[in-house]
């Protein structure tokens, strides 16, 4: 359509200040004399959120309808890469259709805490998980010429005070823990656009990072899109843009281009900086023009109904079913209380940014009553009301239904006051109300199944003495009630697996005392022990833990297998045999966790490192074979700021959760990674580790040492006393006689020299 580099050569000042100050909320702004069409970047990420044409521009809510998928929390539980891939590329044909260029997600922050309000737009406490899910949406959305944008980068992980708030986070913590994903999802899946987060990291703002934006992102990654600001986060564009920003949202029409100018002639940003951004700008839009090979494909909604139905199937996770209660029998007659208000009002999706108008709402009554197609009798009550009010009158009728009823099913989950972007949540319960409800119920009718509907995770362990079967649904997307009427009845598995740990209590939390911090800063404590590396970590017991969900099958996991294929690099192959030991079809995540037994630093318990989702009929056996790579044993090397294996053996552990390990075996890894040089700083043990350095630094101190003094390095005792002193501190400390000279030639000597 147009050469990117030929039209940035001929913008002038003020056309490159428009194209990366935005022109309106959702567009860029044209370049029409140069025929740069403006692109429209709107809110996903689990539907398109495009505004109705006559909504008021702060009207959110007011979009024209399209498929509301699962959220990222129901998705993240799915932990199906193809199923992801498959939603990418359907929301690809209805933004086309919807006339929508840059769809605003992923979103692939960590949940630090259950606490934080927009966990529903968040796949996984865990990197690993959250990274390849993440790629596989970019990549099936991208594929068809619409861009991603890998949000909200980086560390936003609370919504209080998530405009001001500074995040303080070590440099491993984040190689390890809050960066990867974006890493593997810019590595895999080259999305267009990053989305610069609102919060400051270490000191500066996310917007104005060179860290974070340049050397970081596109120096060590390659990325090679363009860099958003989530909506408003520029305080300073002079600041922002030579860090690596591009495009400052939301536009402000002939104002913000007007500022931009400005700074350029006065001198405060430099006209190269535009420059660089405006390229990068008009580079993406030419790439994903040229992706479009077909016109705008007609969008085939019903085919989106089933996926989107599919999809919430996936993502549910059956965390108890005592004596297989579930799944109920359609046809063995009998009555069916169906109880609770979110059965006929779903709760579907999140509020803020990602909320979107949906083509068609499935409610679990109408589902249930439609697949049971008067084969049992349904009796439905609400129960509750959705704003939490107590009302005895409403639990009296829902009791009086379950009593009469052989089977009951009580819809809970939180209210959509609860959770939200822009505000956290203050504590992992259901309403009272709710836990009422299902307190009286169960007086009266122990055959209970409890489906729940919540964005982030609430504590389940009195649910779960109330209640037979606690089937978690999550913000599902609008077919979530007919997803939950297919796992009921079972017509459809339950394959979603906790993507986070369900804890116990509140004060259980990696982040509890570190959250949220101050409006002005939030200390990660709590380092990389996030998620079910801290729970592993201070061996807590938890309500559930991640990777846990239930089958209506079984499955057995034999012959383990792990080679090192090439012995000079620390890499992996891992293989064993699953089996399908149950009636049923189903679907079984196997998941390979990583254990360094001896580490010279602090490292989790075990760590995700592979997994993959394997649907087996009943009898049927496959081989599951996944590679490790140097990375999947490393951590990150505070003293030399790289990526480390140390050589050593490395426990490999295959299972069906984090906790559910089923086999183990161990590989012994050789590849060491190079010295790092010796200085008068490195500690008097390390000197004496290395023959070479040991053997000069006897030479030295032979010729300076006075009679009868200690022969340290022999000497367990002094070594003890001595081992973890700078080299400089003990020589200063017992030889001050030691020669400038004769120190540099033992540092010359100690690293290799002569
Ligand atoms: C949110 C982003 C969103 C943007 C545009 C911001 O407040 O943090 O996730 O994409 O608004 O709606």
């Amino acid at each position: 359509m147009f050469d990117p580099q030929a039209v940035a050569a001929l913008l002038t000042l003020d056309e490159k200040a428009a194209l990366v100050a935005g022109d309106t909320v959702w567009t860029t702004a044209a370049v029409e004399r140069l025929e740069v069409p403006a692109l429209v970047l709107t809110d996903g990420p689990h539907g398109v959120r495009r505004l109705a044409e006559d909504a008021d521009p702060g009207d959110l809510y007011n979009c024209r309808p399209a498929t509301a998928f699962p959220t990222a929390a129901a998705m993240g539980s799915s932990w199906d890469t193809e199923l992801l891939e498959e939603i990418g590329e359907a929301l690809a044909a209805e933004s086309r259709a919807l006339g929508v260029d840059v769809l605003l997600g992923p979103g692939l922050n960590i949940k630090r805490t259950p606490l934080c309000g927009r966990n529903f737009e968040y796949f996984s406490e865990d990197p690993v998980l959250s990274g390849h899910l993440a790629a596989a949406w970019v990549r099936g959305l991208q594929q068809s010429g619409v861009g991603a944008s890998l949000k909200h980068f980086a560390a936003n992980n609370q919504e209080t005070n998530r405009m001001r708030v500074n995040a303080e986070v070590d440099e491993r913590t984040l190689r390890e823990i809050y960066l990867p994903a974006f890493e593997y999802a810019v590595r895999n899946s080259a999305p267009a656009t990053v989305m610069a987060a609102y919060n400051a990291l270490n000191g500066v703002p996310a917007a104005q990072n060179r860290w974070l934006l340049t050397e970081v992102l596109r120096e060590e990654w390659g990325f090679d899109g363009f860099v958003v600001s989530d909506w408003g986060a520029v305080a300073d564009p002079a600041a922002a843009i030579p860090a690596g920003l591009d495009l400052r949202m939301p536009g402000t029409g002939d104002r913000g281009a007007a500022e931009l100018a400005a700074l350029v002639k006065e001198g405060t940003l430099d006209e190269a900086d535009l420059d660089r951004a405006a390229e990068r700008i008009l580079r993406v839009a030419a790439d994903l023009y040229a992706r479009r090979t077909t016109g705008v494909p007609a969008v085939d909604h019903e085919h989106h109904r089933q996926l989107t139905r599919r999809a919430a199937a996936e993502s549910a996770v059956l965390l108890t079913n005592e004596e297989a209660f579930l799944p109920l029998d359609a046809s063995r007659g009998g009555g069916l209380a169906v109880l609770g208000e979110f059965a006929r009002t779903p709760r579907f999706q999140g509020g803020g940014s990602s909320h979107v108008q949906p083509t068609r709402l499935e409610t679990a009554l109408e589902e249930l009553t439609r697949a049971v197609d008067g084969r049992r009798d349904i009796t439905f009550a609400p129960g509750f009301r959705l704003d939490s009010s107590p009302s005895p009158e409403l639990i009296d009728e829902a009791v009086a239904a379950a009593q009469n009823a052989d089977d009951v099913v009580v819809f809970l989950g939180l209210p959509e006051a609860a959770e939200s972007e822009g505000f956290d949540r203050t504590c992992l319960d259901l309403p009272d109300v709710q836990l009422d409800l299902l307190r009286a119920v169960a007086a009266v009718n122990p055959r209970i199944a409890v489906v729940l509907s919540n964005g982030g995770v609430v504590v389940t362990h009195e649910i779960e003495e109330l209640a037979r079967s606690v089937l978690e649904l999550w913000l599902g997307g609008q077919a979530s009630g007919g997803a939950a009427a297919d796992v009921l009845l079972g017509r459809a598995e339950p394959g979603g697996r906790l993507a986070e740990t369900i804890p116990l209590a509140l004060s259980h939390t990696p982040a509890h005392i570190n959250f949220p911090g101050t409006p002005e800063r939030v200390l990660y404590g709590e380092r990389l022990y996030v998620g079910y590396r801290w729970y592993d970590k201070t061996a807590r017991d938890v309500g559930h833990p991640f990777g846990h969900g239930l089958s209506y099958t079984t499955f057995a996991y034999t012959d383990l297998a792990v080679r090192v294929p090439d012995p000079r690099r620390n890499a992996a192959v891992v293989a064993f045999t699953l089996t399908n030991t149950g009636q049923r079809t189903g679907s079984e995540v196997a998941q390979v966790y990583v254990t360094d037994v001896e580490a010279s630093v602090d490292r989790p318990e075990r760590e995700l490192k592979a997994f993959r989702k394997v649907r087996l009929a009943p009898g049927e056996s496959r081989r599951v074979e996944l590679s490790l790579d140097e990375r999947d044993f490393a951590f990150w090397d505070e003293r030399r700021r790289a990526w480390t294996v140390e050589p050593g053996t490395f426990r490999i552990s295959a299972g069906a959760s984090s906790r559910d390990l089923r086999l183990t075996a161990v590989v012994d890894l050789s590849v060491a990674p190079p010295e790092l040089p010796l200085t008068l700083d490195s500690a008097v043990e390390e000197w004496i580790n290395r023959p070479q350095a040991r053997a000069a630094l006897r030479r030295v101190l032979a010729a300076v040492s006075r009679p009868g003094a200690r022969d340290f390095d022999n000497d367990e005792t002094g070594l003890l006393l001595m081992g973890s002193m700078p080299l400089r501190r003990m020589l200063a400390l017992g030889m001050p006689d030691v020669s400038p000279q004769a120190l540099a030639d033992l540092l010359a000597a100690a690293n290799g020299g002569a």
